[in-house]
Order: structure tokens, then C-alpha cells, then sequence
């Protein structure tokens, strides 16, 4: 039997990819879910009757049916919910934003470390093929020398009630779909030295579109997030000897995903995004020492730029990093 996957929240990300992806691999099996909300809780009975059904969040983390847990809440929920999961000794896949504040990311490393267990941020588009493609091809010097990355991911969202533009649950959009712009220029590039951004909000208070500067030495970085555009997603790096990108670098399965390097532009084959995720996943499980200690120390570093790109965005000043 595989690791015992317990679910927190009836969220769509869970439904629609998460246990689908659980269902293909036989390193997990999804045994139980908690939902505070009856009439999803009742949606999620009659979809996945083979699973247990908690009302309270609290009893899945201690049921004897769950090795590790699912967080698939409203962002500012993630931390205090993955520490109760961590003070029983369980390890935890938490959806990305992990932690809104550096000091709540190093409170959690330092709890997984005391538990001797993992948590692991849900980025799930670093362990897709077209990724480690474009990884691998900038540190072989395919493009020289990079001078420049552009990364955006942004869409039209007007709904008012969603939990992205709740300004009390962890809503933005730099916050929704920035976070993955930031972490693809962390992995690609490393940390900067500093920082601008200029931020708009909208009428519920929350940031609907983020442009960002990363300075460093010899290069810079564009970001750009929004709940103001059409979709729209994208990785692009210049260096001194060409450039290369890819159309869809977050979120493969929303179309028709190309990777290219100057004129070459190659079709990215599917792969099982969230299965790949799942996978890494059992790998830190295993190896809480090493890669689980990989994954807690990127989620400390990326919850500190961000909060330095919010603080300069607040500031429209440049801010040292
Ligand atoms: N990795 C990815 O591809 C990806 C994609 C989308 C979203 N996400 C992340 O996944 C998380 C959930 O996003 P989602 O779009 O799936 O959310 P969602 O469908 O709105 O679900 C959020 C869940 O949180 C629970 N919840 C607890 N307190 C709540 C409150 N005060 N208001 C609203 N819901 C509350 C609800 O569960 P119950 O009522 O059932 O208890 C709800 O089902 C977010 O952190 C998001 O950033 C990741």
C-alpha cells in the first residue's frame, strides 16, 4: 500500500488534479477528506464514496487512516494548519503560497525539522519535462551568458466571492500566480540584489496586477502577475548567444505548450504534472534529511523574496535584498 494521503478542504485544485493524479500511482492512495462546508462535503461523498469524510480539519490530521496531508486551503490558512499536521509527526504537500510571511516559512522549517518530517511546497511545474529541459539548457551555455528573463501568468478574474480577491484569506494575484513568476526566476537565476515593483489593486483591496524588477549584478528580471489580462503564461531568458523560453512554463495542460531555443520551436509532449509532484513528493518523504531539507530551504528563500517584492511594491522604492 502506498502512503495514505489525507485531503484538507473540498478545494477544485484537489478534485481536479490532485486525487486524479493519486488515483494513477500506486505510491498513494487517497483514504480521507475534510470539508467544513456540508454541501461539499455531501459533492465529495458521492464522488469519491471509497474515501472517509471528516467535517473538521482536525480529525483528519489525526486519523489513523492518514500518513500525510493535502492542504489545499485559502492561502492564509496553509501554515497554521500544516503546524498542526506537523506537531503529530505527519508530512505535509502544502499548496503554494506555503507561508505569506518569511518568518511563518522559517517557523515551519524548523518545525518539520523538530518532527523529523517534510513539508513541500506545491510547485508542481518544476518536475515537468519542459522545465528540466529548459534548466539544463542554461546551465550548459546553450544561450551564453543570460542577460535577461521575462516570466509572466496572469488571467481575468472578476469574481468577487472567489478566495483569491479576499484580502483576509491571502488573496492577490501576486500572491495567486506571481508566486510561480518568482519561484521559476529563483530556480533559473538564484536571488537577486535588489528589487522594484509597482502594484495596482482592485476594488476588493487585493493586488490585481504586479510588475516586478529583479536586479542583479550583471542581469535583470521582468515579472509580471495579474487578475487583469486574458490568460496568459510565459518564461523567456536572454543571454549573449540567443534566447529560449517556453509558452506555457506553469501550467503545461492550458494549451498548446512549445518550447524553443532562436528559431526552433518543439511541441512539449504531456506529462503527468501533478503525478510528478506526487512523486517528489514521496521522494522528500523518504529523504527528510536531503531533499526534504532542499524543498524546506527553497521555501524559506521564495517566501523571502516575496515578501521583499510585496514591501517594495508598498514602498515603489528599490529595496536591497
Ligand atoms: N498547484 C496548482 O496548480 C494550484 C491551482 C489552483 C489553486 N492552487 C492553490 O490551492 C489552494 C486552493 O485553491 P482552490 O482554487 O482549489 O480553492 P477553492 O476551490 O476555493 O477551495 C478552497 C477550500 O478551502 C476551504 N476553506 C477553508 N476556509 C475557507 C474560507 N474561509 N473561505 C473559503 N474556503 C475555505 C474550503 O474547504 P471546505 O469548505 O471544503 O472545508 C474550500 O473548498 C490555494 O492555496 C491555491 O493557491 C494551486
Amino acid at each position: 500500500m502506498g502512503i495514505r494521503l489525507g485531503i484538507m478542504g473540498a478545494a477544485r485544485i484537489a478534485e481536479q488534479q490532485v486525487i486524479p493524479a493519486a488515483r494513477r500511482t500506486a505510491d498513494f492512495q487517497v483514504t480521507a477528506f475534510a470539508s467544513q462546508t456540508p454541501a461539499s462535503r455531501k459533492r465529495w461523498q458521492d464522488q469519491f464514496p471509497e474515501l472517509r469524510a471528516f467535517s473538521d480539519y482536525e480529525a483528519l490530521i489525526t486519523a489513523d487512516e492518514v500518513d500525510a496531508l493535502y492542504i489545499a486551503l485559502p492561502n492564509a490558512l496553509h501554515v497554521s494548519w500544516a503546524l498542526r499536521a506537523l506537531a503529530v509527526g505527519k508530512p505535509v504537500l502544502l499548496e503554494k503560497p506555503a507561508a505569506l510571511t518569511a518568518q511563518d516559512a522559517e517557523v515551519l522549517r524548523e518545525r518539520a525539522n523538530q518532527s523529523g518530517t517534510v513539508v513541500m511546497e506545491a510547485f508542481m511545474y518544476q518536475f515537468h519535462p519542459q522545465f528540466q529541459w529548459l534548466s539544463r539548457a542554461l546551465r550548459s551555455g546553450l544561450i551564453g551568458s543570460v542577460r535577461h528573463l521575462y516570466a509572466e501568468f496572469a488571467f481575468l478574474l472578476t469574481h468577487p466571492k472567489d478566495i483569491r480577491m479576499q484580502p483576509a484569506l491571502g488573496g492577490g494575484s501576486f500572491w495567486d500566480v506571481g508566486c510561480y513568476t518568482v519561484h521559476i526566476t529563483r530556480q533559473l537565476l538564484g536571488a537577486p540584489q535588489a528589487v522594484f515593483a509597482r502594484r495596482i489593486d482592485g476594488p476588493t483591496g487585493v493586488d490585481i496586477h504586479m510588475a516586478v524588477q529583479l536586479i542583479y549584478p550583471d542581469k535583470t528580471a521582468s515579472l509580471r502577475a495579474g487578475f487583469d489580462s486574458a490568460d496568459v503564461q510565459g518564461v523567456r531568458v536572454v543571454g549573449t548567444g540567443g534566447e529560449l523560453g517556453l509558452t506555457h512554463p506553469f501550467r503545461p495542460d492550458m494549451g498548446e505548450a512549445q518550447q524553443w531555443h532562436n528559431q526552433t520551436v518543439d511541441v512539449v509532449p504531456p506529462a503527468d504534472l501533478y503525478g510528478l509532484e506526487l512523486r517528489a513528493f514521496l521522494a522528500a518523504i523518504r529523504d527528510p534529511g536531503g531533499l526534504g531539507q532542499t524543498y524546506l530551504n527553497d521555501l524559506v528563500e521564495q517566501a523571502r523574496l516575496m515578501e521583499a517584492v510585496i514591501r517594495a511594491s508598498q514602498a515603489e522604492a528599490l529595496q536591497s535584498f
